[in-house]
């Protein structure tokens, strides 16, 4: 099942990158979900069939001010039902999007607008939601930037969307079926072709000495990327849409879950016939391109480290001494199982879950239950226990609340919305609960999502 990119490559030497950037929209726009044919593989290879906003792939970039309004209407050419989540937005829960919980789905043929207020800068995504699994992969994505009133000083601003799609090579169709039961009992859909902004391609030029900001964003269904930069330095300025407090020089590698998004300020030091770019490490396949950059000419580098982002509002630490606790374990999935599971009030054995396409349990629920997992009032604040029983990572992401984590010495970690967890690697995640409403809590990984883990957090 798994072809290589190289041997989408093969054959295909020297082919150059055509980087088309989506326009930015007006604040007010109406956001077609709709079918498209795209040229996703490499030239020669058949185009694909998607399901895109407004027939590009990613859909268009949306970005506005901090502080302002988004309005789009959501018009849905589909043949099937959908909804749009704001992924990262610290939302009214009216407008998060997720179909069955917060709105009814809007059928075929039927519009929705989302209207809100975007309260914090940064990099973030939309996506459907209403099973995400098959309508994210065939598609139904894009960026959503929220711009600082003053923007850090840098020459150049790239956002850069990742994705992978599992295609046949033969027809450029989405091959297997998404919800197929060996990639939801694994380690997710993962494709055979990689690409940035649509582009299997993706290509930047620069200069030596320029500065550059960096907005990546994993939007794959289930590919954890592990990058790596070449030619370029620079410092981690925010994780998951929220500034550090202080810029964190990048380490050897960047690690990227499913939903994740990562803010680099960087400079180049390739000089112009030296490699520059993103790479990417595909397995025990070694370091391969993901972004090449072309260098040529130069400029003086700036002297010094930039300056952090400024602060979004509403970020201070939540006080633990007070604080709820909660445990949630993942368990299920193939090579650790499960003994039982509650799935619809019913209590049932590993196999009978199978049989119901169900996996994986949230401390044995297996999909969403009548009541929350967890009950909070406005205000309180929750620690949450991740305890991984599988034997796969996964990116669980908490809706309408950034969290942050742990650490072994009480310390806490950086504001994120999604967090990585590896088998048998405690973690253990705090927010304060201050966001009225129904929030979703679940794997990014979106197949494990549609087979079990999937839960969701009250706020009164
Ligand atoms: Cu990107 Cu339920 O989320
Ligand atoms: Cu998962």
């Amino acid at each position: 099942m798994n072809i290589s990119r190289r041997t989408f490559c093969a054959g295909m030497g020297g082919l150059a990158g055509l980087s088309l950037v989506p326009p930015a929209l007006a604040q007010t726009h109406r956001l077609t979900a709709r079918k498209a044919t795209v040229q996703l593989a490499p030239e020669g290879y058949p185009a694909t069939d998607v399901w895109s906003y407004d027939g590009t792939i990613p859909g268009p970039m949306i970005r506005v001010p901090q502080g302002a309004r988004v309005q789009q209407t959501l018009v849905n050419e589909l043949d099937v039902p959908t909804s749009i989540h704001w992924h990262g937005i610290r939302i009214d829960n009216a407008m998060d999007g997720v179909a069955g919980l917060t709105q009814p789905p809007v059928a075929p043929s039927e519009e929705y607008t989302y209207d809100f207020a975007v309260p914090d800068a940064g990099t973030y995504w939309y996506h459907a939601h209403m099973n995400s699994m098959e309508q994210v992969g065939r598609g139904l994505s894009g960026p959503l930037i929220i711009d600082e009133a003053t923007p850090p000083d840098v020459d150049r601003d790239e956002v850069l969307m990742l994705n992978d799609w599992l295609l046949d090579p033969e027809t450029g169709a989405f091959s297997e079926p998404f919800s197929h039961p060996m990639m939801m009992s694994h380690g997710g859909r993962t494709g055979n072709l990689i690409g940035v902004n649509g582009d299997f391609a993706y290509a930047m030029t620069s200069r030596t000495g320029e500065r550059l900001r960096l907005r990546l964003i994993n939007a794959a269904n289930a590919r954890i990327f592990v990058l790596r930069l070449q030619g370029m330095e620079g410092w981690t300025v925010a994780l998951d849409g929220m500034p550090l407090d202080t810029p964190d020089p990048i380490g050897e590698e960047i690690i990227l879950a499913p939903a994740q998004r990562v803010d680099l300020i960087v400079d180049v030091t390739a000089t112009a016939d030296q490699p520059a770019g993103v790479l990417m490490s595909l397995n025990s396949d070694g370091w391969e391109a993901l972004v090449e950059m072309t260098v040529s000419g130069s400029t003086d580098r700036r002297p010094d480290a930039p300056e952090p982002l400024p602060a979004n509002t509403n970020t201070a630490l939540p006080d633990l001494s007070q604080a709820q606790q909660f445990d949630l374990v993942m368990e299920g999935g193939a090579m650790a199982g499960m003994e039982s599971a509650v799935y619809q009030g019913e209590t049932l054995d590993f196999r009978a879950l199978i049989d119901r396409g169900q996996f994986w349990a949230l401390s044995g629920q297996a999909g969403m239950s009548e009541t929350p997992f967890a009950s909070l009032t406005q205000g309180d604040v929750a620690r949450v226990t991740l305890t991984n029983r599988t034997a796969f990572p996964h990116a669980m992401h908490l809706h309408g609340m950034h969290f942050r984590e742990v650490r072994d010495d009480g310390s806490l970690g950086p504001l994120r919305d999604t967090i990585l967890s590896f088998p048998e690697q405690p973690l253990e995640i705090a927010f304060v609960a201050d966001n009225p409403g129904k929030w979703l809590f679940h794997c990014h990984m979106l197949a494990h999502a549609a087979s079990g883990m999937n839960t969701w957090i009250e706020v009164i």
